[in-house]
């Protein structure tokens, strides 16, 4: 296949250009670095099925000439952050909805039928059935990325309906891993690197959330892709049960070899405003297709991610320091 990753050079998008190079396929890359790093991509350079588009998604002109004979487009790019956009409420509406809108426009001019995106499980708002399942409704978000996530599936399926595309729509757990550029843990490790005496959890530490490793959900992703072919494709994409902050924190304090640290609780029942302080993902749909994640349970995602993240950290911040060094020489 010939693939186009918007956001290819951020966390999950950088994973599943590895794996896509991996199989054999070509890729594009068009990301505007404003999360991402090049350095998560620069290992394929050399390959000449890989090339690298620096692009917003928001330059429409470049866009569409960047999008030209491509079979599939995995549309990952986003903000991310999803606690920064509580305070700032355009980012989601600009950098999710428009953006999206625009990678439609552009797919329509050039006759591509195929996009992956994803989706999150702050769709769903908070659900008054656990574990959530797909058909669960109505879908009130309470968050700005929630309402933007909602907004692109809806526009997603009519593009689909109006202009024969096919669309597989994932609706993500909270993803861990190496290469992580937000979320629980990197924010644990920052604070406790700042300070290792005390860290301060957002909520009263409760909030429970279903966890998967980056590597699962690449995985799960293009399963659905080959194994789904109705003209919207709609997967919860995580893990059985939910992991909670306060277990993630007593997890990294240990993995550090820490033992003074005092914990403080900001307060309320959840991190920030917008946040759905109990999640958990009823994944009969995927598995009903055959699919199982390596790590299957929330619990064993998030201890062997929390694990993966800080052996990544430490190695990313010595290339960072050298990269320093030898910028001031
Ligand atoms: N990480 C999670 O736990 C999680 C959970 C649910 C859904 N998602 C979704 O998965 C996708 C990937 O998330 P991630 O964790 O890898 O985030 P990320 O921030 O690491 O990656 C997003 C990438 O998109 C790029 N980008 C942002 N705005 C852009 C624009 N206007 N034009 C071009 N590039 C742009 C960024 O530079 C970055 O490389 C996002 O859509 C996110 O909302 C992630």
């Amino acid at each position: 296949m010939k693939c186009f990753v918007t956001g290819g050079a951020g966390f999950i998008g950088s994973h599943l250009v590895d794996r896509l190079i991996q199989e054999g396929h070509s890729v594009t890359v068009y990301d505007n670095l404003s999360l991402g790093r090049e350095s998560f991509i620069q290992h394929h350079y050399s390959n000449k099925d890989f090339k690298f588009v620096m692009g917003d998604l928001l330059d429409f002109e470049l866009l569409k000439l960047s999008l030209l004979n491509f079979d599939i487009v995995f549309h990952l790019a986003a903000n991310s952050d999803i606690v920064k956009s509580a305070s700032h409420t355009k980012i989601d509406l600009e950098q999710g909805t428009i953006a999206t809108y625009n990678l439609l426009e552009a797919m329509r001019s050039n006759g591509i039928k195929k996009i992956a995106f994803t989706s999150s499980n702050v769709v769903y708002g908070e659900a008054k059935k656990l574990p959530i399942p797909e058909d669960y409704g109505p879908l009130f978000p309470i968050s700005m990325y929630g309402a933007s996530k909602l907004a692109c599936e809806a526009l997603i399926s009519a593009y689909c309906h109006n202009f024969g595309m096919t669309a597989w729509i994932y609706r993500f757990a909270n993803v861990t891993g190496p290469r992580i550029t937000h979320g629980v843990v990197l924010d644990f490790y920052r604070k406790l690197e700042k300070n290792p005496l005390k860290l301060e959890i957002l909520g009263d530490g409760k909030q429970a959330k279903p966890y998967i490793v980056v590597h699962d959900i690449v995985d799960g992703m293009l399963f659905g892709i080959k194994n789904s072919n109705e003209w919207i494709n709609y997967f919860n994409l995580g893990t059985e049960g939910s992991t909670c902050v306060l277990l993630i924190a007593k997890e990294i304090i240990k993995v550090l070899g820490l033992s003074e640290v005092k914990l403080g609780f900001t307060g309320g029942d959840r991190g920030w405003p917008g946040d759905v302080a109990r999640v958990s993902l009823d994944m009969s749909k995927l598995s009903g297709l055959g699919w199982r994640p390596k790590y299957t349970t929330s619990n064993e995602a998030c201890m062997v991610g929390l694990r993966l993240i800080i052996e990544d950290l430490k190695s990313r911040d010595i290339q960072d320091k050298q990269a320093e060094l030898k910028l001031n020489h």
